[in-house]
């Protein structure tokens, strides 16, 4: 769901939802329960930062909270805008364009950082036989999807996720079939 520091364009932070991102919120909720009934059958995995706990709370279900879920740590840069990385920190904004990959946050960490961070998820999601909802942030998201869909390690800092999106992943013989559901509500941001 859409938090206050997604409308500021601002990386990090513990914000709340928007009132956008709380309807988001319900939305899924509805959507979740169409498909899984009373949800005995779904696991819920939350980070431990607001926007995302606040994002499960209408499901009404247990969520379990899971600290390598948590936004990419962006450091020194946390609570800025991309305009005032850009502004105040231009080695930190250069060097970071030049490689998403790499780059690491002063004091925080890399996508390379998150992807290896998010391996202890990505073990317990592969035991896992039944559905799991992984309500998280985009680089996390981005990180779990670089696996379950190969994408090549270079564009995992790219990858779209946009909010308000669901992202179905359903595993096969042949790798995982991918669908996505716009639940909205639409807030113009197609990263
Ligand atoms: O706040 C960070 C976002 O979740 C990821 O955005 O494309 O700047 O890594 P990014």
């Amino acid at each position: 769901g859409q938090s206050r520091f997604n409308v500021e364009n601002r990386v990090g932070g513990d914000a709340p939802l928007t009132a956008l991102g709380c309807e988001y919120a319900r939305r899924l909720a509805v959507a979740v329960h169409d498909r899984f009934g009373d949800g005995d059958e779904l696991d819920v995995w939350t980070s431990t930062l607001r926007r995302t706990i606040q994002t499960a709370e209408p499901l009404g279900l247990p969520a379990g909270q899971w600290r390598a879920l948590d936004e990419i740590d962006a450091g020194d840069c946390d609570g800025l805008t991309y305009d005032e990385i850009r502004a105040q920190r231009p080695d930190e904004w250069n060097a970071r364009m030049a490689d998403k990959l790499r780059y690491r946050y002063p004091r925080g960490e890399s996508y390379e950082d998150v992807i290896q961070r998010v391996d202890r998820v990505i073990i317990e999601l592969e035991r896992y036989k039944t559905p799991v909802l992984v309500i998280a942030h985009r680089a996390i998201l981005r990180a779990l999807y670089g696996y379950f869909v190969q994408v090549p390690r270079e564009d995992v800092p790219y990858a779209p996720f946009p909010l308000h999106t669901v992202v179905k992943l359903m595993p096969t013989a042949y790798g995982c079939v991918e669908e996505r559901e716009k639940l909205g509500p639409d807030v113009g941001d197609e990263r």
